[in-house]
């Protein structure tokens, strides 16, 4: 039942990074209470890719042990991470060289300290892949969560992966409990979409077919920027899963009301076939939140009603596209996405920059149920 599965483990909810987009930072989880190695114990072998993300997930001082579990489990182990901390990192890369570990980066110098809240964080990352990448480690990437204060340095961010022979990760913004966010909204849905455009044609000329997929993918981040829908109904809880810092399960990072159980009590096995699971599948195939997840980067490619099988429409993209690319032309982007169909969506606050603002965080335990506030009414 979970063969072939992704799952990404929130192992905390503290976090030294004060993002603008993702607030998480101002709720930490308490340490004694996070999910520990027995309850990890309990899941199965067989999983496509673990990732472990936060918070930030080295502030775990038993990040190494949390490996040791899950490393088996899954043919990828993938640790997202702010980069601040490059030591529990060179730890587990010390161990296993094929971790991949992706440092989250939001623009170059300044543009990142600014929109991350981190202190001379850009230099930190940097001395963090130089640090990996001579300790052996053989998967570091970037990620970037591109939205309109980035929007303008993605080619710039993605030769800086390049120039270590790095991968590139990319999202946009969202709204959901993992974020402790709902009024992320682009503010200029048109300019930030567009600026997409070379970044694909630039992962198209590479000669890595992950970068293929990618640009595929960023596609998709152009339509989902522009507001317009998927296409294709949400397999949340079938082919991806999310533990939160306290054990829960729940289909998505986004809906807390799509909770599955609780890997606490009982086993993986009966969790899964539980009528609380079978209900969260269901209404995520039902979802109208339309989103884009990086989680959405390996199905967007196959066939959305035989999932086995390729999806024909990507890949003829791809084709077509890469044969444009090498002969010297960008992808025909006016044809490919409807520009003139663009969501209204609401008028943004300003994501203001917390880069050294006090701010006092407030802890939340697990018995205060402490997502109600990211439900919303498109869950229902
Ligand atoms: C929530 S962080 C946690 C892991 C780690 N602390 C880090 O900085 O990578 C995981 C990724 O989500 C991205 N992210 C933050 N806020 C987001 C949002 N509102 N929507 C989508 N992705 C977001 C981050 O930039 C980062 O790449």
């Amino acid at each position: 039942m979970f063969a072939g599965m992704d799952l990404s483990v929130i192992l905390t909810y503290r976090c030294q990074s004060r993002c603008s987009m993702c607030q998480v930072w101002q709720h930490p989880s308490v340490p004694a209470e996070e999910i520990g190695p027995a309850t990890l114990a309990k899941l199965p072998n067989g999983f496509r890719t673990i990732t472990l993300t936060g918070g930030e997930p080295t502030l775990r001082e038993d990040l190494p042990e949390l490996a040791a579990v899950l490393r088996p489990k899954t043919r990828r182990l993938v640790v997202m991470t702010n980069g601040l901390l490059a030591e529990p990192l060179a730890e587990l890369v010390a161990r296993w060289p094929d971790i991949a570990i992706r440092v989250s980066v939001d623009g170059h110098g300044a543009k990142n300290d600014t929109i991350r809240g981190e202190e001379n964080g850009y230099a930190r990352k940097m001395a963090t892949v130089r640090h990996l990448l001579a300790a052996g480690a053989r998967d570091v990437g970037l990620a970037v969560t591109i939205q309109d204060d980035n929007c303008d340095q993605l080619l710039a961010l993605f030769k800086m992966a390049q120039s270590f022979g790095g991968d590139i990760s990319l999202a946009t913004l969202h709204n959901g409990f993992l974020f402790h966010k709902i009024d992320n909204e682009p503010y200029n849905r048109l300019r930030t979409a567009r600026a997409i455009q070379p970044l694909i044609t630039e992962l198209l000329a590479t000669r890595r077919p992950r970068f293929w997929r990618q640009a595929y993918f960023a596609l998709g981040l152009m339509k989902k920027i522009l507001g317009q829908p998927r296409g294709w109904r949400c397999p949340a809880g079938r082919d991806f899963l999310y533990l939160d810092p306290w054990g829960r399960l729940y289909a998505c990072p986004i809906r807390p009301d799509l909770e599955m159980g609780d890997l606490n009590i009982g086993t993986w096995r009966s969790l899964l076939k539980s009528p609380g699971a079978a209900e969260a599948r269901t209404r995520a195939l039902r979802c109208t939140h339309n989103c884009w997840l990086t989680d959405h980067a390996r199905p967007a490619l196959r066939n959305h009603r035989w999932p086995r099988l390729p999806s024909w429409r990507a890949w003829r993209w791809l084709v077509a596209n890469k044969v444009r690319v090498t002969l010297g032309h960008p992808p025909p982007f006016e044809r490919d996405v409807p520009f003139h169909d663009m969501a209204q969506g609401f008028i943004a606050p300003r994501r203001e920059s917390w880069l050294g603002r006090p701010y006092t965080p407030v802890e939340q335990v697990k018995t205060e149920r402490p997502y109600g506030a990211f439900n919303n009414v498109m869950n229902k």
